[in-house]
């Protein structure tokens, strides 16, 4: 197979683990004799010191044509300002809204070797293999915003909106990965305050009537974050909002052990999709070979599964992580007593090389 491949390293830490990402891919592309080509752009932080916009049009172009999209993380501390007029999240926005792909998978799955990093307690540890379906193109990230003055104090406003439609096609999504798993959707909202949610609630219910095969239930999202901490292997699929999404899968990696495990893919009604790990640009650890680069090289494994549909390679990278942790290898982040520690770079290297050993 051919594919185009285009890279967006962004800041941070990011060009870090990228690199080592791609260098997954191309152990992939050599042991199953693909042909992927990669292209980078600029996107956040990097892109406004460039061109003065975080999502430069050649950049938003390049990746529309792509047959996938592999992203770092952005950020930059030099933008915090909250009155900073431009913002290298905004670049990451701007992207998942142009390539419309409203469902952002994040998968959480706790590794046996990771025990002592996960926060969840020893004897309530069950199978954690849960995956998070984060509505990524609309609600309150994209609603209408403001600032105004109200009765002579400063007011700031943000909106959360949702057409049906938005909801239905992340929900069917649902359930559409849920019958391929263990058949349970959660969908998470609050219903009990807001009418957004309501509507949602409506929706899902609605969507789960066609799926009478996979098991359904709504939950309010103060309960889900309770819930996920304290027994995460209940959950199968969960389905929400984009706002609660962001919130619960950053919980959700601590469950897993570390931020730097949990990878991502978003994906739409069409080509390409955008794989990123769900973490920042980690600004203070750059360039110093520190960070995981597992979270990125397990996003590798779902552009090869989700945009580029080759399963067995996804496998293989997967596979390869499994094997390496075995082995006892683990950066900083993962990194416990009688465990062999090693940078960022060295983990790389060493899943790649376990893709290229032919199995
Ligand atoms: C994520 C990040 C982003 C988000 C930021 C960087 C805009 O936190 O991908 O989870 O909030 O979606
Ligand atoms: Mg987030």
């Amino acid at each position: 197979m051919e594919a185009k491949i285009v890279t967006l390293p962004g800041d941070g830490i990011g060009p870090e683990v990228v690199t080592e990402g791609v260098k997954a891919l191309q152990a992939v592309a050599d042991r199953y004799g693909h042909r992927f080509t990669f292209e980078e752009a600029l996107i956040g932080g990097c892109a406004i010191a460039a061109t003065g916009s975080p999502l430069p049009e050649e950049t938003l172009e390049a990746c529309q044509q792509a047959d996938a999209v592999f992203m770092g993380a952005v950020g930059d501390p030099k933008y915090d300002d909250p009155r900073s007029p431009v913002r290298p999240e905004q670049g990451l926005l701007g992207l998942r809204k142009g390539l419309e792909v409203f469902a952002n998978l994040r998968p959480v799955k706790l590794y046996k070797q990771l025990l002592h990093a996960s926060t969840i307690k020893p004897e309530v540890i069950a199978d954690v293999d849960l995956l998070v379906v984060r509505e990524l193109t609309g609600g309150i990230y994209f609603g209408e915003r403001g600032r105004e003055s109200v009765d002579g104090v400063r007011a700031a406003y943000d909106t959360m909106f949702y057409t049906e439609p938005e909801i239905e096609r992340v929900v069917r999504l649902a359930f559409d990965l849920a019958r391929r798993r263990r058949k349970k959707v959660t969908s998470v909202d609050k219903a009990n305050v807001l009418e957004s949610s309501r509507l949602w609630r409506e929706t899902a219910k609605r969507v789960a009537g066609d799926y009478p095969d996979v098991e359904f239930e709504s939950m309010y999202v103060d309960i889900a974050a309770m819930r996920l901490v304290r027994y995460p292997g209940v959950f199968d699929v969960i389905v929400t909002g984009n706002m609660f999404g962001d919130i619960l899968t950053d919980e959700a990696s601590m469950i897993a052990g570390s931020m730097g495990m949990l990878p991502s893919g978003a994906i739409g009604a069409h080509k390409p999709g955008l794989f990123e790990p769900i973490h920042g640009s980690a600004p203070k650890y750059t360039g110093q070979n520190v960070v995981n680069p597992i979270a990125t090289i397990l996003s590798a494994a779902m552009l090869l599964r989700y945009s580029l549909e080759l399963d067995e390679e996804a496998q293989a990278i997967e596979d390869a992580v499994e094997a390496v942790l075995a082995e006892g290898y683990r950066t900083r982040d993962i990194h416990e007593e009688s465990t062999i520690l090693v940078g960022t770079r060295e983990m790389g290297n060493l899943i790649t090389e376990r893709i290229r050993l032919k199995g």
